[in-house]
């Protein structure tokens, strides 16, 4: 028999009183090998973020993710040629994605959504759907991780009016995974540096711990539930402009202020006047801010000297403007908001203006996240899995004394 004491829970109402928190901020709400962050950097299994960005491959960082270590060359060509070999889709995830092209066009299907709904389907058609042990786990992710890019190419393909791109073979197996992507989005290879460029983006955004889309995921694993279900859940946290959706708005809002200055006006008194109306509203500037990083996004600097690199090397973009404009007018509105308000970027920021250089539509940004950020998510899906306890807080609760009915 059970004594009272054996069944008391073993956080009492008073402790969890004491350590609530708005939003769970500062809170440890689990274990991870996967990633840790600091104020002071950015680990992925003990690797540090500039050492990736300037060494690895997005691959390599996906193998270190899903696998646990480093590829030798031999486990690198052979992760390689899995994620060729999984890049089309199933024949009705194709039409499906063509059979949403006026809703894409009107506007009241988003990318991102189509995207999850795309995972959805190929849930019910993978041989390893029910399963979460580990082995299933990783080819699940290894599926997903090559039929993402694939997804957003014809999703694109879609909504330019034109036939499908490598419909067959899901792009060009002498591609690597972010040449791929542009590739099957426009239908050109793409320029040396611009591949890199969004190879390095992908290593920057796949992974960074108990963020909200990872957390989601790992809830929805933490009931024993499915990697796709978890991905899904993934991309609809992704989504919101709080959390990925801000590398579409931030230049969405970089747009907004070039449209109501005008060109000329970047360096002047004119911008310093449209974000202390943005001040004075309340507005919350996307790109900016961060839970965790206080004193700036590890990730934010070196995505944007890539970009301005990219930039100044392009004469004319597709937004008519000179591209490196953009840079310069991000700059000030950056340095406004430190002087400012003390905040700064986020990786979010640069992301926005590099893509936006490059010539890639802006919905397609926080899709392009989803193509790099799976390989961080199904990391922590797998580890959840493989040591889990359901997770289910608390709430403080704020409503009604008990009352008659
Ligand atoms: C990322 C974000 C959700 C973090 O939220 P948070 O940890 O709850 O931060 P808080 O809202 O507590 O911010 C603290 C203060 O800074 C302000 N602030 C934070 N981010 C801001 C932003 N982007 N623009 C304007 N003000 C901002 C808040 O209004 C708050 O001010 P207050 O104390 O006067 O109310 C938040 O910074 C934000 O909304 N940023 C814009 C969206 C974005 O870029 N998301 C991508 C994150 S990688």
């Amino acid at each position: 028999m059970t004594t009272a004491a054996e069944k008391a829970p073993a956080v009492s109402k008073e402790q969890a009183d004491a350590i609530f928190s708005r939003g769970l901020e500062g809170i440890i709400a689990g274990e991870t090998a996967v990633c840790s962050i600091e104020q002071g950097g950015l680990w992925y299994r003990g690797y540090e973020i500039h050492d990736l960005a300037k060494h690895a491959t997005f691959e390599e960082v996906a193998h270190v993710l899903l696998v646990g270590h480093k590829p030798s060359a031999s486990e690198l060509a052979a992760f390689k040629a899995e994620l060729i070999a999984e890049r089309p889709l199933p024949g009705v995830v194709t039409a499906f994605i063509e059979s949403m092209g006026g809703f894409l066009a009107s506007g009241r299907a988003v990318p991102m959504d189509i995207l999850r709904s795309c995972v959805s389907m190929l849930g019910h058609m993978d041989p390893d759907s029910q399963s979460v042990e580990k082995d299933a786990n990783l080819r699940k992710a290894k599926r997903l991780l090559a039929k993402i890019p694939t997804m957003i190419g014809h999703m694109q393909n879609v909504i330019d009016g034109k036939a499908i791109i490598e419909r067959e073979r899901g792009g060009d197996p002498t591609l690597g995974h972010a040449a791929n992507l542009l590739y099957l989005m426009t239908g050109s290879k793409p320029a040396k540096e611009y591949a890199h460029v969004v190879d390095v983006s992908l290593i920057l955004y796949a992974e960074h711990d108990f963020n909200a889309s990872t957390f989601t995921s790992r809830v929805i694993a933490g009931t024993l539930s499915d990697m796709h279900g978890a991905i899904c859940g993934g991309i609809a946290a992704l989504k919101g402009p709080l959390h990925g959706g801000a590398n579409e708005m931030a230049m969405e809002m970089l747009k907004e202020i070039m449209k109501d200055v005008g060109e000329k006006a970047i360096g002047t008194k004119a911008v310093d006047d449209w974000m202390q109306k943005a001040f004075d509203t309340k507005r919350k500037l996307m790109g900016f801010g961060h839970r965790v990083y206080k004193n700036g996004d590890h990730r934010a600097p070196i995505l944007h000297k890539l970009g301005r690199d990219v930039a100044q090397s392009d004469t004319k973009n597709p937004g008519g403007h000179a591209a490196v404009k953009w840079f310069e007018l991000g700059e000030q509105v950056q340095k406004i908001m430190l002087e400012k308000k003390n905040i700064h970027p986020n990786v979010d920021f640069p992301c926005g203006m590099t893509y936006f250089t490059m010539g890639i539509p802006v919905p397609q940004y926080t899709p392009i996240f989803v193509a790099s950020r799976v390989s961080g998510w199904a990391a922590h899906i797998i580890e959840q899995h493989a040591n889990n306890r359901i997770i289910r807080p608390l709430s403080r609760y704020i409503g009604e004394a008990p009352r008659k009915w």
